[in-house]
C-alpha cells in the first residue's frame, strides 16, 4: 500500500449503458435515451457510491448506427446537465462542448450558469471537434490542424478571462445602501483573437467554486500541448497499464514545461468491468448481454481479435486444436491477450465474449474484489490518478459498482468515506481558479 487514493467518476451516454447489448435487454425501456429522469436517477446512484464526477462525452451529428443500435449521444449534455444538477448536490458534472463551433461568449455563459446552478460542481470537457459530419452540420468545412487548434487556444483563453471578468469583489446587492454590484469590478475583456473574440463582461457572477474545471482527452500532439496548458483532468482511454502510466507521465512533463505543477493535473482512465458474486456468475450476467448485441456481429469481432475465422453455430464450443495453434495478436491490448488465454484454456466462445474481451477499454469480469484489485494495481503502479467507469448495463451495473467495489475500496483506504467538499474543484483536490492562469503567456489573445 503506497497511501494513494484514487479520483471516481463515470462516463455516460446512453441510459442503457455502453454494452452495444444493454438496450435490448429484457428490462430496458427502448425509448429511454431522450428521458431525462434516467439519467438523474444514474446520477444519483453515482452521488450515493460518493463518485466525484460525471463525464459525458458529445457529437453534434447522429453518432452510432440508428438500424442496430441507440444514438450515443442525443440530448445535449449540458442541457442534460443541468437538469441533473436540480436533483443532486454533490457530484461534478462535466459537459464535453465543442470549442470549433461554439464562440466563447456562449460556452462561457452556459458554462458559468451550470457551475452556479450546481453551486460549483461543473467541469468543462474541452474538446476540438474532427470529423466532417459535426462540421457539416454547422454549414462549415473541416478546418486544417493549425486552425483547429489554434481557435482552441483563443476561445479557452477568452472563455477564461470572461470567467473573470465579473469578480468576486462586485459584492452581494445590498438592500439597505442600495447598491447593487460595484460595477469597478464588472469589466470588459475587450479580447480579438484571428478567430474568435469577445467584449465582455459576462452577466453571471462565479460559483462557489469560481469557475469551471478544465478536462481534455488525451490526444495527439497538439492536443496535448494544450492540455498541458489548460486541463486540470485528463481523459485517458489507455489499452494497458503501461500506456496508462506513459499517458500520465507524458502530461506530467508536459503541465511542467507549461509552467504548471504536476499534481495540478489529474489523469484519469477509463475502465470497465461486469460483477457477480462470483467470477462465474459475472461470466453468465455478461453472456446474456453479448447474446442481446447479436452473437454473430460479436464473433465476427472476436474472429479478427484472435485471427481466425469462428462460425456462429460453434458459439457454445471450445477451438480446435488447429484453430488454437492458428490464433494471431494483434495489438498486445489487455483484452486481447485475456481473449487468447481464454481460448487456449478451451473455454467456449460465448464464455470467452462473457469475459469482456470485446470492451474498448481495460477492465475485469469478475467479483467486486478482483475489480478493485485492477483499479488498486494501477493507481499503486503510478498508471493512473483515478478511473472514469465505463458501465456496461446500468440497470444494474452502477448500483452494483457502488454496493461491490466502493466499500472494498473504501476498506482499503483508497477512497474517501464520503464527499469532503461540495464543489467539484474540492473533489479534485484543486485550488480556486478565477480567469486565466497568470503563469501562461498571453499567445492565442495575441497572435
Ligand atoms: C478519451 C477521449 C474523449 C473524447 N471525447 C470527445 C467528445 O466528447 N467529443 C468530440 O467531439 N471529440 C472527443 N474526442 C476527440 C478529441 O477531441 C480529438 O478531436 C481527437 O482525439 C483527435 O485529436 P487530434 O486532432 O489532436 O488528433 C475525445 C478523444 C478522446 C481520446
Amino acid at each position: 500500500m503506497t497511501g494513494r487514493t484514487m479520483l471516481l467518476g463515470a462516463m455516460l451516454g446512453t441510459p442503457y449503458g455502453n454494452h452495444p447489448g444493454a438496450w435490448r435487454m429484457p428490462w430496458a425501456k427502448p425509448d429511454e435515451y431522450t428521458d431525462v429522469d434516467a439519467h438523474v436517477r444514474t446520477a444519483q446512484t453515482a452521488e450515493r457510491g460518493g463518485l466525484d464526477y460525471l463525464f459525458y462525452p458529445d457529437r453534434t451529428f447522429i453518432w452510432g448506427d440508428l438500424e442496430s443500435g441507440p444514438p450515443i449521444v442525443s440530448i445535449d449534455p449540458v442541457m442534460l446537465l443541468a437538469a441533473v444538477s436540480a436533483q443532486t448536490t454533490k457530484i461534478g458534472l462535466v459537459p464535453s462542448v465543442s470549442t470549433s463551433f461554439n464562440e466563447p461568449y456562449g460556452i462561457a455563459r452556459q458554462l458559468r450558469a451550470l457551475d452556479v446552478m450546481s453551486h460549483g460542481r461543473a467541469g468543462w470537457n474541452l474538446i476540438p471537434s474532427y470529423e466532417p459530419e459535426a462540421f457539416a452540420n454547422f454549414g462549415l468545412p473541416v478546418p486544417s490542424r493549425e486552425d483547429k487548434y489554434g481557435r482552441l487556444h483563443e476561445v479557452v483563453q477568452i472563455t477564461q478571462a470572461l470567467w473573470a471578468s465579473w469578480g468576486r469583489e462586485a459584492g452581494a446587492p445590498d438592500k439597505v445602501t442600495g447598491r447593487f454590484a460595484d460595477t469597478s469590478h464588472i469589466r470588459p475583456i475587450g479580447l480579438q483573437g484571428r478567430q474568435v473574440g469577445s467584449r465582455g463582461p459576462l452577466q453571471i457572477p462565479p460559483s462557489e467554486q469560481g469557475q469551471p474545471v478544465v478536462f481534455m482527452p488525451f490526444a495527439s500532439g497538439a492536443g496535448v500541448q494544450a492540455a498541458g496548458m489548460y486541463a486540470n483532468g485528463i481523459i485517458g482511454m489507455p489499452s494497458s497499464i503501461e500506456e496508462s502510466r506513459s499517458q500520465r507521465d507524458m502530461m506530467r512533463s508536459v503541465t511542467e514545461a507549461a509552467g504548471r505543477d504536476a499534481d495540478e493535473v489529474k489523469y484519469l482512465s477509463f475502465a470497465t468491468f461486469g460483477l457477480g458474486p462470483t467470477e462465474n456468475e459475472a461470466v453468465k450476467r455478461r453472456m446474456a448481454l453479448e447474446d442481446a448485441a447479436g452473437i454473430d456481429k460479436r464473433l465476427a469481432h472476436l474472429s479478427m481479435m484472435l485471427g481466425l475465422r469462428l462460425d456462429a453455430r460453434d458459439r457454445d464450443k471450445p477451438l480446435t486444436v488447429t484453430q488454437v495453434q492458428g490464433m494471431q495478436r494483434r495489438s498486445g491490448s489487455r483484452q486481447e491477450v485475456l481473449a487468447h488465454r481464454l481460448a487456449s484454456e478451451g473455454r467456449s466462445l460465448r464464455e470467452i465474449l462473457g469475459h469482456g474481451v470485446l470492451d474498448q477499454n481495460p477492465g475485469v469480469v469478475g467479483t467486486g474484489e478482483q475489480v478493485a484489485d485492477m483499479f488498486q494495481e494501477w493507481v499503486e503502479a503510478g498508471a493512473t490518478d483515478g478511473f472514469s467507469i465505463v458501465v456496461d448495463d446500468l440497470h444494474d451495473g452502477l448500483d452494483d459498482f457502488v454496493d461491490q467495489v466502493v466499500p472494498i475500496l473504501r476498506r482499503r483506504g483508497l477512497r474517501p468515506a464520503d464527499y469532503g467538499g461540495s464543489t467539484l474543484r474540492e473533489h479534485l483536490g484543486l485550488a480556486e481558479q478565477i480567469g486565466r492562469d497568470p503563469r501562461l503567456t498571453d499567445r492565442a489573445a495575441e497572435d
